[in-house]
């Protein structure tokens, strides 16, 4: 299994994007592309991005009736991209019709995963907004095999989670995990949140990093420290 350091590249405009990935001269690190950069730029920045020779998770979080949800996948199927996503809560038949809609003519297709809860959600605004009176560990791993049955590749969920959605779903079944923040860095809206080196120890597949990168103050230092701790298990030298 590929583990990787996906980068959130949450910007406004391709111009702060492009002056972003320019910092980085010796790598091409996989990155995510977001609502905002997407809605701002659309899909050429997608195809600039990979004619710039980065991997791409294309973070749209499909969440519609099935009809809509497969033909926007059939839609983003014909650009390169790596991998792509949708809302678990949009329920199994979403999920099958978006698998449908995203697999190419020839068969193949970008990795399809699904959104469980928002790493930014904990159970109280759960029970309080959503009127979900679960635990957040039930709610996840419920989430995690409506993916597995609808055939999903894996599931967006908290570096906490991925344990037990490995132990239900097996070891093939992607966990890509945001919510990471450093030891030393602030926590800013996420709250289910694990250091690098944490996540990989509970068996996160990707772990999806935003500001503690792009807010650095030497962004190529902060993804190397988050390289260096994600896939040597915890061996921060700063
Ligand atoms: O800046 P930060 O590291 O918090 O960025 C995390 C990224 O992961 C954001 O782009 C956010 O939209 C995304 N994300 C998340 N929680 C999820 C799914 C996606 O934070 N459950």
């Amino acid at each position: 299994m590929a583990k990787d350091v996906i980068i959130a590249c949450d910007f406004s405009s391709a111009k702060d994007t492009f002056d972003f990935l320019d910092k980085f001269q010796d790598e091409k690190p996989f990155v995510k592309i977001g609502m905002e950069l997407f809605y701002a730029e659309g899909p050429e920045i997608v195809r600039e991005l990979k004619r710039m020779g980065h991997k791409i998770f294309l973070d749209l979080k499909i969440h519609d009736i099935p009809n809509t949800a497969k033909k926007t996948m059939s839609v983003l199927s014909g650009l390169d991209i790596d991998m792509t996503n949708v809302h678990a809560a949009g329920t199994v038949n979403m999920m099958k019709a978006a698998l449908e809609g995203l697999t190419r003519p020839d068969g193949t297709r970008p990795l399809l995963i699904a959104v469980t809860q928002l790493t930014s959600t904990d159970e109280e605004t759960m029970k309080k907004d959503l009127l979900i009176d679960k635990t957040m560990e039930v709610v996840v791993t419920h989430y995690a095999m409506n993916a597995e049955r609808a055939g999903l590749d894996g599931v967006v969920c908290s570096p906490k989670e991925a344990s037990y959605v490995h132990d239900l779903c097996g070891d093939s079944f992607l966990t890509v995990t945001p919510g990471v923040r450093f030891a030393d860095g602030d926590t800013g809206d996420q709250k289910r949140v694990m250091t690098p080196a944490e996540a990989a120890k509970n068996g996160s597949d990707y772990i999806v990093v935003g500001r503690p990168i792009t807010e650095a103050a030497d962004p190529v230092a902060a993804y190397r420290r988050c390289v260096r701790e994600f896939l040597n298990q915890g061996e921060s030298n700063g």
